[in-house]
Order: C-alpha cells, then sequence, then structure tokens
C-alpha cells in the first residue's frame, strides 16, 4: 500500500515539476549580460533558464508559463498585465503566443521590463500607474483589452474595491491571488463570472513543502 501511495504522487508531481519548469528559453547570446544584471539586480524573483544560465530565484517562471501559456488561444488579443513587474507574463505572450498587442503596468521596475523585452525582441507597451494612486489610472489605462491579467497584485493593492471594478469591466481576466482558490473565486463570483482553475504553482524548491497559488481564468458568459 506505501509503495502504491508513493507510486501515485510520483506519478501525479512528477511530470508536473519537469514539464516547462526545465524549459531553456533562447534569446541573442549577446543580450545575455543585461538579462543576468536585470535579474540580479531585482532580487532574484524568478527562478528560469536563459540560454543554458539557470538564475535562481523563489518563484518557477516555467511552472506558471506553462499554466498561462494553456490558459486560451491568445492570437490576435489584446492583453493587459497589471503588476508585471519584469513583464514576463506579456513578454512571453508576445513573443511564443500570437497576440496583437501586449501592455504591462506597474509602479516599480519598468525599466528591468524594458530591458527583458529588449532582451527578448519583442514590443511590449509599459505604463506607469500606481493602483492606490488618487489620479485616475483606469483613464490613462483605459479598456481596450480583450484579457486582463491581475497575479500576486490583488494582496498588494490597498483600494480593493476600484481593483474589482477595473477588472470588471473585462469578460477575461487571469487571475492569481495570495488567498486559497475558494475565497478568489467568491470575491468574483458576485460580479457574475465563471471560474476555471487552470493550475497551481510553488514557491520554494518543492511543491509539497510550501505553499502554492493558483491561477484561475475568469470568464462571462457574452465572452
Ligand atoms: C508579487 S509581484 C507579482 C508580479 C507578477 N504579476 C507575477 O505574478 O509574477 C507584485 C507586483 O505588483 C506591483 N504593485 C504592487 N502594488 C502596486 C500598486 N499600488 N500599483 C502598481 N503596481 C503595484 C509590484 O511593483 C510588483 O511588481
Amino acid at each position: 500500500m506505501k509503495h502504491c501511495c508513493f507510486f501515485l504522487i510520483c506519478c501525479f508531481f512528477i511530470p508536473q515539476l519537469y514539464a516547462e519548469s526545465n524549459a531553456d528559453y533562447k534569446i541573442s547570446p549577446s543580450r545575455m549580460g543585461i538579462v543576468r544584471k536585470t535579474l540580479m539586480d531585482e532580487g532574484n524573483y524568478y527562478d528560469i533558464t536563459i540560454n543554458g544560465h539557470h538564475f535562481k530565484g523563489s518563484r518557477k517562471w516555467g511552472e506558471r508559463w506553462d499554466i498561462l501559456k494553456g490558459a486560451m488561444d491568445y492570437r490576435g488579443k489584446k492583453v493587459i498585465d497589471l503588476g508585471t513587474f519584469m513583464g514576463f507574463a506579456p513578454i512571453f505572450i508576445k513573443k511564443y503566443c500570437g497576440a496583437q498587442s501586449c501592455t504591462g503596468v506597474d509602479f516599480h521596475y519598468l525599466d528591468s521590463a524594458k530591458r527583458m523585452a529588449d532582451a527578448f525582441e519583442v514590443y511590449v507597451r509599459f505604463i506607469h500607474a500606481d493602483f492606490d494612486s488618487s489620479t485616475s489610472w483606469e483613464e490613462k489605462l483605459g479598456y481596450d483589452y480583450d484579457v486582463v491579467m491581475c497575479m500576486s497584485l490583488f494582496h498588494w493593492v490597498r483600494d480593493k474595491e476600484r481593483l474589482l471594478n477595473y477588472l470588471s469591466h473585462f469578460n477575461t481576466i487571469i487571475y492569481e491571488g495570495h488567498q486559497p482558490a475558494e475565497i478568489e473565486i467568491e470575491r468574483f463570483r458576485p460580479l457574475g463570472y465563471q471560474a476555471k482553475i487552470l493550475g497551481t504553482s510553488y514557491s520554494g524548491d518543492h511543491q509539497m513543502t510550501s505553499s502554492g497559488r493558483t491561477i484561475i481564468l475568469f470568464t462571462r458568459s457574452d465572452s
């Protein structure tokens, strides 16, 4: 019985651990220096391998990208990523998924995000906005997007009602919160969204010893 459980656990976890987590993303070798400096400057948040060089960080990008790239068909879509940090989500969606346009928004890190977009040789529009500012960031960003992403941001923003109100203008939201999935889903249910759990990603070295965050696709029936 013990062996059987161990076998089942291995079958479930090992393919997930090594799916994209081990992917080696390729960029022009001449841009490696800038990537190295940028990733190290920003505190080794993402764990990622580029051109065979493994950058150690607390969150495995490949694990999350594996979930994000399978979330939908991004071809021809206009995507905005709120709280984009170094812009990995919009950069990867633009580079690998045929999105029409990608926009990343943050109140810090945009120079690093621009450098990463250059390194991956894609155009992503980056907009500076503070979601707690009294000025209208909503007007600055506008609403002309097919998909809005909001990953690991909600927790940090003080005016959560205002952020939810902005999100509620869109029929497709890719969302990752800090709370268990059922709590996050309850937040959106009154706004008329249906939830599809896309997957859970983990920080730390091992899935079984660290807590995960669930990426959820919210859609409304008229989308
Ligand atoms: C934990 S990181 C998540 C980064 C990325 N979305 C991801 O999931 O990998 C949170 C990001 O939200 C940004 N952020 C937090 N509060 C913000 C605010 N009030 N206005 C704009 N950006 C904010 C931070 O600068 C940071 O880049």
